[in-house]
């Protein structure tokens, strides 16, 4: 029974029972939705989805700190290891690993990855990805990283079965409510906690546009509270 906290925007822990903490694309300086005054107290993974900011700029700040293994594409980790990240974990499309007390499998997205450097510069960032974490209680949760609708939902649904899923709905750099409702046909979850939203004034989807089309059980979580699934 994990236990999940939404750190705002795209930003995720999960607890396991075990105590493991796995952190996803931390955004934390400069996420205008990270609950204040939260403090991590353990992290034992990070998995990054794609190199934009808004998830990849809290990785080296909680790996100083925690020295967590770090899941990424191979050019992230490359990227993440040339600034001085230890234990990082190359994976790609398709992929799975054993990663603590969860199997990860890598999935594709329909986005981009370059990493901004701060002199403005973009780094290759490899493809941008998502991930679906299988738990010990044979359960699965697809997180879907930034990406639109796409056809290839259907074979994460009969490759991995996800009962919980992680929609991005904020449109503009994502899909939007409508395209998640497209998203939840194929992928079949029964509850879908919606991400990338409301973050910045530009991110306008709402869960409430989403739960109007969808039968699963959209999750409103409130950054920073823990909910069991
Ligand atoms: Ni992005
Ligand atoms: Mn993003």
């Amino acid at each position: 029974m994990p236990q999940i906290t939404w750190l705002g925007h795209s930003t995720f822990s999960l607890t396991l029972a075990t105590g493991e903490v796995i952190v996803i694309d931390p955004f934390i300086a400069g996420n205008p939705s990270f609950p204040t005054g939260y403090e991590f107290s353990r992290v034992d993974t990070i998995l990054v989805t794609h190199g934009h900011g808004d998830h990849l700029s809290g990785v080296q700040g909680l790996a100083e700190r925690f020295a967590p293994r770090v899941v990424a594409n191979y050019e992230i980790c490359n990227w993440l290891g040339a600034k001085g990240v230890q234990n990082t974990i190359p994976m790609n499309f398709g992929g799975t690993m054993l990663v603590g007390g969860v199997a990860v499998t890598m999935t594709p997205a329909v986005h981009s990855s370059a990493i901004e450097e701060p002199d403005g510069r973009n780094v290759y960032g490899g493809n941008p990805g998502g991930y679906v974490i299988r738990f010990d209680d044979g359960r699965a949760a697809y997180f879907a990283g930034d990406t639109d609708v796409f056809g290839d939902m259907a074979l994460i649904r009969e490759l991995h079965a996800p009962d919980l899923v992680v929609l991005p709905i904020g449109d503009v750099y994502t899909m939007s409510p409508r395209a998640a409702a497209v998203a939840a046909r194929l992928l079949q979850p029964k509850v879908i906690i919606p991400a990338h939203y409301g973050t910045f004034p530009v991110l306008t989807g709402t869960p409430a546009q989403l739960q109007a089309l969808v039968e699963a059980t959209v999750w409103v979580l409130e950054p920073g509270v823990p909910v069991t699934w």
